[in-house]
């Protein structure tokens, strides 16, 4: 479902929580990214008591949402991090989280980048490239850090089902180190004194709709590390799906939790979502600037584009579009465009929607996620303005201003 009990219709307004968007939305203006922190709370406590069986760790995956308010809220709940950047780890420190509760991963950690969380005192490095280990032991002799643990990486060459963009862990992949490299890394592991290998990593891709690539992944990772008695801790990466359709339900973690526990008895638990926390409890509030009727299409035209939500553009991704103001009454096949100068920048194709005009605002549904923090400057548009209703569902405020045409200038000189 795309909607929730924090985003969802009220007299005929959409709503988050208490607030009437059609408010929010005449203050701050348009486009704006609008979350309820509430629902990321709940998703956070649902998945923690979903995962509860295996006593998971949860660490949230910070790609797809990186709003300093999102981040404290989940910090305040006691989740961990999981980050691909030093200015992801930087940003978690800044919300409150402990070093010793974030992950740092990614296939590229430049060494300033290594040496920073050394020195932050960063609590993993999930491991998929074998000179990596030489930087972070030599960081770790430098900041006088022993005992840095590692999670190696497995390429555990599964190919999940889902988009081949969002698919990490076939053969051909960029990501992971083969079981043969794992093997010989820990056979050598004497040559990084400072390091302790104590985890395994997988994730073999996000949106993943079925369980069944998930289990022959952490199957594998479970073969490598069976001789191994130092290695005790699974990190299962993110990849669990939600639903963007209004008539989807977003599969129960149940099902594929009740498969995890037996393989992962005596094992310490690590998660990676990203998405399942954050996605549906954010939406793209837009205005529709022109009703354009041409070559026998209704085109849609609204504020916001694949510059403030590039998921349609990359992956042919579907957001469901909803009004802000419920009407009944004839619908038109409408394709929704933004003002980009891209033939990609369609937003939303065929929808059946309501007769709208210039002025009316619309909702890009379950945009939480991969939204804001893949969002560009592309055509020179200042990012969007970012609004968080609070965790009470009563107040809201702009967590992150819109940013202005001179915002663009900051960086650059003539
Ligand atoms: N862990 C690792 C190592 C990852 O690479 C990712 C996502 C996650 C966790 C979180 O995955 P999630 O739970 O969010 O599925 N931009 C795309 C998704 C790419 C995800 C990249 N890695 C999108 O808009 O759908």
């Amino acid at each position: 479902m795309v909607f929730n009990s924090s985003i969802r219709y009220v007299d005929d307004s959409l709503a988050i929580d208490n607030i009437k968007l059609d408010t929010i939305a005449r203050a701050v203006g348009t486009p704006a990214y609008i979350y309820s922190l509430k629902r990321v709370g709940e998703n956070y406590a649902g998945l923690r008591a979903a995962f509860a069986p295996l006593q998971a760790r949860i660490h949230y995956s910070v790609k797809a949402n990186s709003s300093l308010a999102i981040l404290q809220t989940l910090a305040g709940a006691g989740a961990g991090f999981d980050c691909v950047s030093a200015g992801e780890i930087d940003r978690c420190l800044r919300a409150g989280a402990c070093a010793n509760d974030i992950v740092f991963a990614g296939v590229g950690k430049t060494r300033a980048e290594i040496a920073f969380a050394v020195a932050k005192g960063i609590g993993w490095f999930n491991v998929e490239n074998l000179a990596e280990l030489r930087y972070i032991n030599e960081c770790a002799v430098d900041a006088g850090a022993d005992a840095v643990k590692v999670a190696l990486r497995l390429n555990p060459q599964v190919t999940a089902n889902t988009h081949p963009f969002m698919a990490t862990g076939h053969g051909a992949a960029k990501f992971g180190l083969t079981a043969a490299v794992i093997r010989d890394i820990l056979a050598r592991r004497n040559e990084w004194p400072q390091l302790e290998f104590a985890g395994v990593h997988i994730h073999i891709g996000s949106q993943l709709g079925d369980t069944a690539a998930t289990l022959s992944a952490l199957d594998a990772a479970l073969n490598l590390i069976a001789d191994q008695p130092g290695i005790r801790t699974v990190n299962l990466g993110g990849g669990l799906p939600v639903a963007y359709h209004f008539d989807d339900a977003a599969p129960s973690p149940e099902g594929l939790v009740n498969e995890l526990a037996p393989r992962l008895k005596g094992y310490e638990v690590l998660l990676e979502p990203g998405r399942s926390l954050v996605a549906d409890a954010g939406l793209l509030v837009a205005e529709l600037l022109y009703v354009k009727r041409q070559a026998g299409q209704v085109f849609y035209i609204i504020d916001a584009s694949m510059a403030e939500l590039i998921r349609p553009a990359l992956y042919d991704a579907h957001h469901e579009v909803a009004p802000l103001r419920k009407t009944k009454g004839e619908t038109v096949t409408a394709q929704v465009v933004g003002p980009v100068c891209e033939s990609a920048d369609v937003l939303a194709r065929d929808r059946q929607l309501p007769a709208l005009g210039a002025g009316d605002l619309v909702a890009l549904m379950t945009a939480g996620a991969y939204g804001m923090s893949m969002a560009s400057n592309y055509n020179a548009r200042p990012r969007p303005a970012e609004v968080v209703v609070s965790e009470a569902g009563e107040g809201w405020r702009i967590s992150r201003r819109r940013e202005t045409v001179g915002d663009l200038y900051r960086m650059e000189s003539k």
